[in-house]
């Protein structure tokens, strides 16, 4: 069949290790595989099935209690001449007698199977089918090496074992049933699909969704590393939490692959992001690697899927996986308005057959765009939906930003580091010395490599004294590790009390600085704080580094009121105070790609402009003729570009006047009696779906503080803030609401102060 040779559902084709499903026991070792091992299974439990009653009662009762009079406590009846091993099936089996004596409590097979006298053929089959999931479990016990797949085997064949004798149903009991994490793999890759690609056309979405099912596929034949090989490959991730996943994984979806009376789960749909943060990495190289391995069995038709469209696929979606921020994994993810959900099921049979389309072929002019249905009320400079959309689709394919172009002179000073930690080549943990907890020794060797990092880097800093505060308990250390050594690291006190912390030392080991590894270590060190709800840094820095603190954000205008830190924070002579204060919805080590992809949209936009305007003016040579300015208006092709001359309104140039203005207009819209439902921002509790619905929420009391915090520069974004609130509320809202009709009584009121205030023409 020529599609074998694509990546399949069902039948993993393709050769790399991971593909190929270990059965238990195998230890992830064993070549035979899944299919293998569950098909000899299913033939085992199919012959035993259709054989004589007596033989079914003979079988069952090995696995049954004595009922004899008199409280047997035998647990299982064994016969006097056991059979070979393994049972040489060219002998006919010998006949089955229920007088036969146990060899262990001399009672009779029969005295066994009293239970199941009238018991249906159908529950004697189920029976028989745990009986050999059973005797299946019992070797994978004494095969596997592992200890902790082992002890997960040995609890699966002992919970078998007792439904066998309490004719029950095998029932894990665990703390947690699954699904384990919302939203799960499948949900967050469905999200995935929905978000990047929804304004493909059908065709090419189809195309995506492809890719999207082989993915899931090869999740759910996904042979998870042991927590002892993990332990060893990452040894500073959350070994507790893997492990905990692993065992689920065993007994939910792994094992009964093979032993079928267990319930059986696909992974994608009991786990979420944790569960696939921890295989990403190795199972996109791993399935990159065998494409290209396997590249010239691939059919034609199949090689730009997986060979082209495939890698980037990934690569796209790798990005979402290890993000922070990234809205597929939230909970209240609606796909965009058009669409709803694409259901993305992991059937058996994936057949590719589409034309790989994805990013070949352009779009036909009458096929609809999927965002052209909705009906957005448009605000004032809002860029047409559709047109983020293809600008989105451009810079965040990956072709168009290669990785290596993200090395460039312009890329951000930290994305190297970024990109390596990814990779796991970096990794970055707070680490303290505790006087509450058994000192652990990887933590303490890491401590000590990082008091001999700061004692090189910090040669004016007496050793003992660096020695004394990195083991200190109140401070803790932000520790940089690249292949398993220290590398760096930020030492600081939090004083949460006082609304700051004091880094203490900060430093990079000298053949690994300007690489952006302090960079990293800054951002991730903010990240920690707002975590922690400190939204202040406060650092004595040494002469040499005030340029590396002022490139982090730190300024010697101090935010922190000095009463709060004086006494606290250690001083230092020769050295000056500087401060950072955090903004707690920035993520910061994500920031410098944001920034990225915003100027890239930007620059997609102007050139989209320039195509359309497609003229080219002769500079202005009016200054050299000694003209000192003219008006914006008169710049040749500036009206084309789209800019609009400020509308007749007044812009007020003094901000103090500009804030008063505005701040008594606010005044006014508030204290209005139709302003109550804009007071505070929409509880998703009370407006189901609102953040779904509404892209850019606003309310009085953000505008306030944007107004306080000085946000407001320009009339014009202060009034687009106030229209957003209008527009947001006629979208969410039907127009026989009295919402609705309060933002029509506000919106006019709003525009009566402005007029009066002269901020626009009456
Ligand atoms: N002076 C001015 N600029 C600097 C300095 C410096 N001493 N060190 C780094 N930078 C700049 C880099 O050139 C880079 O700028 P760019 O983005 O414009 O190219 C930016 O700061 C960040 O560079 P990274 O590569 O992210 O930083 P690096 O990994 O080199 O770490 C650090 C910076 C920690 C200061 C390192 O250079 C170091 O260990 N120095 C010696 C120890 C030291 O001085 N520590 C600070 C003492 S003060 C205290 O600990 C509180």
């Amino acid at each position: 069949m020529a599609d074998s040779a694509g990546i399949q559902q069902g039948s993993p084709a393709i050769g790399a290790a991971g593909l190929v499903p270990a059965a238990p026991g195998a230890g992830g070792t064993e070549g035979s595989g899944a299919a293998g091992g569950s098909a000899r299974i299913a033939v085992k439990k199919a012959q035993l099935r259709s054989s004589p009653r007596p033989k079914k009662l003979e079988k069952l009762g090995v696995y049954s209690s004595c009922k004899a009079e008199g409280a047997c406590k035998c647990n299982g009846w064994k016969s006097q001449n056991p059979p070979p091993t393994p049972p040489r099936t060219d002998q006919p089996s010998s006949t089955v007698n229920l007088q036969e004596p146990c060899r262990s409590c001399s009672h009779t097979l029969g005295d066994h199977v009293t239970h199941l006298e009238n018991v249906s053929e159908e529950e004697m089959n189920r029976l028989l089918g745990i009986v050999l999931d059973v005797e299946y479990l019992y070797t994978c016990v004494h095969k596997e090496e592992d200890a902790d797949t082992k002890q997960v085997y040995f609890s699966l064949f002992k919970l078998l074992r007792k439904s066998i004798l309490q004719m029950g149903k095998p029932m894990l009991e665990a703390q947690e049933s699954p699904p384990f994490e919302k939203p799960s793999i499948e949900e967050g890759v469905n999200n995935f699909v929905q978000y990047k690609f929804s304004h493909l056309p059908s065709k090419e979405r189809q195309t995506i969704m492809e890719l999207a099912k082989m993915f899931l596929n090869q999740i759910n034949y996904w042979q998870l590393e042991t927590p002892s090989q993990r332990r060893q490959r990452v040894p500073n991730e959350d070994a507790a939490g893997y492990k905990a996943n692993y065992t689920r994984w065993l007994c939910y979806c792994n094992v009964p692959q093979f032993c079928d009376s267990l319930p059986r789960y696909e992974t994608t749909q009991i786990f979420g992001q944790t569960l696939l943060r921890s295989v990403f990495t190795v199972m996109r190289k791993q399935l990159l690697e065998q494409a290209r391995q396997e590249k010239d069995k691939l059919p034609p038709e199949k090689r730009t899927l997986i060979l082209t469209h495939f890698p980037k696929f990934l690569s796209m979606l790798e990005e979402e996986v290890y993000s922070h921020s990234s809205p597929i994994w939230s909970q209240d993810f609606l796909a965009g308005a058009s669409g709803g959900q694409i259901p993305i099921h992991t059937g058996k049979v994936l057949c590719l057959t589409s034309k790989p389309c994805l990013f070949g072929e352009k779009r036909k002019p009458t096929e609809p765009l999927p965002h052209e249905e909705i009906k957005r009320p448009r605000v004032v400079g809002d860029i047409p939906v559709e047109l983020i959309n293809e600008v989105m689709a451009t810079i965040t394919d990956p072709a168009a930003i290669p990785e290596t172009s993200l090395l460039s002179a312009h890329s951000a000073r930290d994305e190297a580091a970024r990109l390596e930690e990814r990779r796991g080549v970096i990794e970055f943990h707070v680490i303290g010395n505790s006087l509450n907890q058994k000192p652990n020794k990887r933590i303490l060797m890491w401590l000590v490599g990082l008091q001999n990092v700061f004692s090189h880097q910090l040669p004016r800093m007496p050793k003992e004294y660096i020695t004394r505060l990195v083991f200190d308990p109140k401070h803790k250390t932000l520790s940089l590790i690249k292949d398993g050594r220290v590398i760096g690291g930020i030492c600081f006190r939090m004083f949460p009390s006082q609304g700051f912390t004091e880094i203490v030392f900060c430093a990079v080991t000298s053949n690994e600085q300007v690489k952006g590894y302090g960079t990293h270590l800054m951002n991730h060190l903010k990240e920690y704080h707002i975590k922690h709800e400190i939204l202040n840094f406060l650092t004595y820095a040494d002469e040499y580094a005030i340029g590396y603190f002022k490139k982090q954000g730190f300024s010697k205008d101090i935010k922190v009121p000095k009463a709060k830190y004086v006494g606290y924070i250690k001083d230092y002579e020769g050295a000056t105070l500087m401060g950072c204060e955090l903004n707690a919805s920035i993520p910061y080590t994500e920031f410098s790609v944001i920034i990225k992809k915003q100027k890239e949209i930007i620059k997609k936009l102007i050139e989209r402009k320039q195509a359309q305007i497609r003229k080219v003016y002769p500079g202005l040579s009016c200054f050299k003729e000694g003209v000192r300015q003219i008006p914006i208006e008169n710049i040749p092709g500036i009206r084309e570009t789209g800019w609009k001359p400020v509308g007749k309104g007044k812009e007020l140039k003094d901000p103090d006047q500009l804030y008063s203005t505005l701040k008594t207009i606010l005044q006014h819209v508030k204290s209005h009696p139709n302003a109550w439902p804009f007071m505070e921002p929409v509880k998703k509790t009370e407006a189901p779906g609102y953040y779904q619905v509404i892209r850019f929420p606003m309310d009085l009391k953000t505008m306030s503080e944007r107004l306080k915090s000085r946000y407001y520069t320009t009339r014009k974004l202060f009034m687009a803030d106030m229209q957003r609130i209008f527009t947001n509320c006629r979208e969410y809202n039907p127009p026989e609401s009295e919402y609705y009709k309060c933002a029509n009584l506000l919106e006019k009121f709003f525009y009566t102060k402005i007029k009066e205030a002269g901020l626009i023409e009456k």
